[in-house]
């Protein structure tokens, strides 16, 4: 083997590990520091639609009659844990109309320039932490491996 191809080699398997590395870990869940802080941004950023304690607002299934659906809670009763993880950070990120279309009608702000990519993992890490360990082990499995 030559040495530009050890050298390729090596890259290959390090884009391979890192890859593996950032799935299995996406949301630090079980970072206690990096939970605490993922709490305190959700309580500044998230608990005023979401719910103090995860649990969303009012009939949360239930489109208004203008058309905007109310915040679905982050808690094991909503689908929050349905999803994967890339997905419910692009969608705090983003926002809604990353997945549902530019036009689409929605209160749930978009975080990008507001909250860093840090910061959006670490309120990803606080929610995922809330959850019973059963919810918890079936979002990983589902997801993370
Ligand atoms: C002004 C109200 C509001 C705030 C503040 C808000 N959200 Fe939302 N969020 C919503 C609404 C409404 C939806 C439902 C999306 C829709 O309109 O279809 C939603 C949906 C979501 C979803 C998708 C959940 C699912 O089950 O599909 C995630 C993830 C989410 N929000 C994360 C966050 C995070 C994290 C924060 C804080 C950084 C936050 N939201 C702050 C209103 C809000």
């Amino acid at each position: 083997m030559s040495l530009n191809q050890v050298i390729k080699a090596i890259g290959f398997v390090a884009i391979a590990c890192f890859g593996q590395v950032a799935l299995a870990d996406a949301i630090p869940y079980t970072d206690k520091s990096k939970v605490n802080l993922g709490q305190s941004i959700y309580e500044q950023n998230c608990a005023s639609c979401h719910g103090r304690n995860l649990e969303g607002q009012f009939n949360w299934q239930k489109r208004s009659a203008d058309g905007y659906l109310p915040a679905p809670p982050h808690d094991e009763t909503g689908h929050t844990w349905h999803h994967p993880d890339q997905m419910l950070f692009e969608f705090t990120k983003y926002g809604p109309q990353k997945f549902a279309g530019a036009d689409y009608k929605s209160k749930m702000p978009a975080y990008d320039g507001k909250l860093t990519d840090d910061e959006i993992w670490n309120v990803l890490a606080y929610i995922k932490s809330k959850w019973p360990d059963q919810i918890q082990r079936k979002h990983t499995e589902a997801f993370s491996k």
